[in-house]
Formats: structure tokens, sequence, C-alpha cells
């Protein structure tokens, strides 16, 4: 069962985007193409965030599902959602925020309203490039670390050769890592 979200933010199907990971109390959403490795989520609970394993996400090994909610809402891009069963969906963050990362994105959280090529999201949490060169705009996709963009040099624009316009692939990560 779902409930109204707190504060007029996103409704729960906002939210639920990408691949589905169920336990009985809580359920992760990975939306592959968001993910830029900041591992938050690995470091937060290893025992349920295994990048090495398959499934790599196994809420079964976490007994407290609102543990797996909170260490869900460190993942600074968006690419991990949850709903906790019968309770409200991920509040955003008042008032909204946005926070430059040294030689990376602009990382935001707050009841967002994003306009992208296939229409507005709604969203919480969200890591935008500012690098030029993500192949998933308006969305960082890893790709400043690869190209080495530095957010202090002049101008601060990749070479328009390295602005790449290829989408990873479901599951496929920036660095090439795969996760399923
Ligand atoms: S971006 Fe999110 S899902 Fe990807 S590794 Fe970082 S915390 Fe985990
Ligand atoms: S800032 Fe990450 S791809 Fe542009």
């Amino acid at each position: 069962m779902t409930q109204d979200p707190v504060q007029g933010g996103p409704l729960p199907d906002d939210l639920a985007r990408g691949k589905a990971y169920a336990g009985d109390e809580v359920t992760v959403y990975y939306d592959a193409p968001r993910c830029v490795h900041v591992a938050n989520c690995v470091r937060g609970l290893p025992a349920v965030f295994r990048p090495r394993e398959r499934p790599w996400i196994q809420v079964w090994n976490e007994a407290d599902a609102a543990r797996v909610a909170e260490v869900v809402r460190t993942c600074p891009t968006g690419a991990l959602h949850y709903a906790l069963h019968g309770a409200p969906p991920e509040a955003p963050a008042v008032p909204t925020t946005i926070t430059p990362v040294t030689d990376g994105p602009l990382t935001l959280r707050g009841d967002l309203r994003l306009q992208t090529p296939a229409g507005e999201l709604r969203e919480v949490r969200a890591a935008l490039c500012r690098c030029g060169a993500s192949g998933n705009k308006p969305f960082c996709d890893g790709t400043h670390a690869r190209i080495g963009w530095k957010s202090d040099q002049p101008g601060g624009q990749a070479p328009p050769d390295q602005r790449g316009d290829g989408h990873p692939e479901e599951g496929q990560q920036a660095d090439g890592a795969r996760r399923d």
C-alpha cells in the first residue's frame, strides 16, 4: 500500500525508476545510467550493496528496512530510490540545496522538477552535468572523471571532441563496469 507524499513532493511512482529489488518491507530501485560510482551505498551497507555479486542489491541481508532507506538517501545522484512498504515516499529536502562537487557535477536535493528530453521528471535528489560531456544530460554520467575535467580551469568546458553523445547501456557505468 502506498500513501500520499508529505509536503506535496513526488509521488511514489515518480521515484520508482529503474530495476526493482524487492524485500519484505522495502523495495530498492536502481536507475543504472544515473550511477556515477560515488559508492556511498557500498560504504553505508556493504551487506546489501554488493557490486561484485548478482543481484548486486540484496535487500534481504538487512533486517532493518529503515536503515536501507537511510543509506539509499545518501545516494547523491538519484540512481537509488526506495519504497518502504506502507509508508510515505522520501520527503524532499527543505530548503532545496545545490552543491557543486569539485571537478564534478552539481548535486541537488529538494522538491525538483527537471526538464529532460523524456519530459518533466519529479525528483528529490539529482546530479547535473556541468562539464558538458555527459551522454545522459541533464544528468552527470561520470564522464567528467574519464576526461579529466577540472571545475577551476578557465571556461570549465571539455574540448568539443570530448562532449560525448554516447549513452551508457542499461547497467553500463561510465567507467565500463557493469551492474545488473
Ligand atoms: S551513485 Fe548512488 S547508486 Fe551509484 S554508487 Fe553512488 S551511492 Fe551507489
Ligand atoms: S559533470 Fe559529470 S559528466 Fe559532466
